[in-house]
């Protein structure tokens, strides 16, 4: 067997080495699809889908389901079946990026058979529990990034390049809201969030996110909040800025998403701005989410704030690029949702003072296909609640709070940026027990908020709308009538 395996290994050498590369490269910076197809598509066929070798993407796995079983397949092989044992040739990290890719081609192929919800001109949707229809509320957005809703029913929208727009009674106001910062529009920079204090009928409250321009063409997120009054975002008052010498340079990770935990506190996340190792260095703000007072002043009793050279607002760290902040309706839990590299998306609930381990520990790998590392745990690090590998582009998180589906009361709805999607989360006992993806492809899911009318609305970009699910009681699925029926 070791024989037959060394001949596949050398031939797969010599086929790279054909096409340009006179040396082959290290094993930890090869890229896994090259990997895969030098060593193993002879055998498991060039689609995994199986030749002398089993099919790797048909979810039938003899030795093994989970990652370790899979892993341990590539390491030890099963001699006397003709699977060669690989860990002489393979490092763990690219035996880690084999099984991230195995499971990236199995997803590919369960969702080419699936067949998800593509909602079009508000045609009704049946899903599990609920029937829906996906209605336009606003078009003509440039890059709309977040929604939030006003006491008097009008709702505010971000656009990335800066803008703060007003919807009022299902119109979009052409003129955005004037004196709102200025923001460092590039890549994933812009204006983000906007939240509307929970009391905000009295105290007139509304928080903006932003990618702060620094010195140099850098840049960090910072925290405002100001009043909207006759067009103008006035009384403004910066609630969160970095020292200047800890802005970083770079379009992406900027996080961030607000939430109110209903007891004077805001959370906000920040994501690592492309810097990984600044997620586990507790004297820079990036790869956290932090807690201060609805204020901007900070709680004495947040994890570091006693600290020598720790960012006091600190809340918990080794977070990559959370976009999802949600308190859970019922426990008061924090939920957060955050990008992994390709594949390792994670959904955690974070605890303060906790380290959700990026870089150290992670169940992705490099965008270009070379392993990072095959470490997804370590003694002291955070494990999420649950991870998405293949990534999803995991965006926005929230609770559904309203009445108008029911059954939905408390699930987590998160969207998703490159698979374009919504999906449900029933959760139970801190774990997550179902998942539904509701709908797919009409656009990247950039925000999902449970509204205060009681209608769950989804920012979309390409195209650029923001929308809302309604009940289309007539297709519930109890009523047993075909898709499109009438009652
Ligand atoms: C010489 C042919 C050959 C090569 C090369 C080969 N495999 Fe296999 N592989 C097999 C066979 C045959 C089996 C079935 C073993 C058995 O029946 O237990 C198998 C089984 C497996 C399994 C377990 C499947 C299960 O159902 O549990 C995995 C995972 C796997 N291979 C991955 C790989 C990867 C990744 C590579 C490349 C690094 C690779 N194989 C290269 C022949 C091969």
């Amino acid at each position: 067997m070791f024989n037959a395996f060394r001949s596949i290994l050398t031939c797969g050498l010599l086929g790279l080495s054909t096409v340009g590369q006179a040396q082959p490269t290290p094993s930890s910076r090869r890229d896994v699809a090259d990997l895969y197809a030098s060593l193993c598509a002879n055998c498991h066929g060039p689609k995994m889908e199986g030749a002398l070798g089993p099919s790797l993407v048909d979810d039938i796995w003899k030795s093994g389901a989970d990652d370790a079983g899979i892993a341990r397949s590539i390491r030890e092989g099963q001699l006397a079946s003709g699977m060669p044992a690989f860990s002489g040739a393979l490092s763990p990290q690219d035996t880690r990026a084999l099984v991230i890719y195995i499971r990236e081609q199995g997803a590919r192929r369960r969702s080419e058979a699936a067949s998800i919800a593509k909602p079009v001109a508000d045609k009704p949707v049946r899903s599990e529990l609920h029937a829906f229809k996906l209605e336009t509320v606003a078009e003509g957005l440039d890059t709309p990034w977040s929604v939030a809703f006003l006491p008097d029913g009008r709702m505010l929208v971000t656009e990335k390049a800066g803008r703060l727009r007003v919807v009022e009674k299902g119109r979009l106001l052409p003129e955005p809201i004037a004196g709102t910062p200025d923001v460092w529009s590039r890549g994933q920079g812009g204006l983000l969030d906007v939240a509307v204090h929970p009391d905000a009928a009295k105290n007139g409250w509304i928080y903006l996110s932003y990618s702060d321009p620094g010195a140099n063409g850098s840049a960090m997120t910072a925290i405002v909040r100001g009043k909207l009054r006759e067009g103008r975002f006035v009384e403004q008052q910066t609630l969160f800025r970095a020292p200047p010498g800890l802005y970083r340079t770079g379009n992406v990770h900027f996080g961030s998403r607000f939430v109110f935990d209903g007891k004077g506190h805001l959370f906000f996340s920040i994501g690592e701005r492309g810097q990984k190792e600044d997620a586990q260095d507790l004297s820079r703000p990036n790869g956290k989410v932090h807690r201060i007072r609805e204020d901007g002043s900070i709680p004495k009793d947040n994890p570091f704030a006693g600290r020598e050279g720790a960012i006091p607002s600190i809340w918990s760290y080794g977070n990559r690029n959370p976009q999802g902040l949600a308190r859970h309706p019922v426990t008061g839990d924090l939920w957060e949702t955050e990008h992994g590299p390709r594949g390792g998306d994670e959904l955690n609930r974070i605890e303060p003072g906790r380290n959700y381990g990026w870089p150290v520990i992670t169940y992705g790998m490099n965008y270009d296909g070379t392993p990072m590392t095959d470490r997804t745990a370590q003694e002291g690090m955070q494990q999420p609640v649950l991870h998405w590998t293949p990534s999803i582009a995991v965006c926005a998180a929230d609770f559904y709070t309203g009445s108008r589906f029911p059954q939905w009361k408390n699930d987590l709805f998160v969207g998703a940026l490159a698979e374009q999607e919504v999906r449900r989360l029933r959760i139970e006992n801190g774990k997550v027990v179902h998942q539904e993806v509701l709908f797919k492809d009409v656009g990247r899911v950039r925000d999902v908020v449970s509204g205060p009318d009681g209608y769950l609305y989804v920012v979309f970009n390409d195209p650029d709308r923001l929308a809302r699910l309604v009940p289309a009681p007539a297709l519930e699925p109890a009523s047993g009538k075909a898709p499109g029926a009438k009652p």
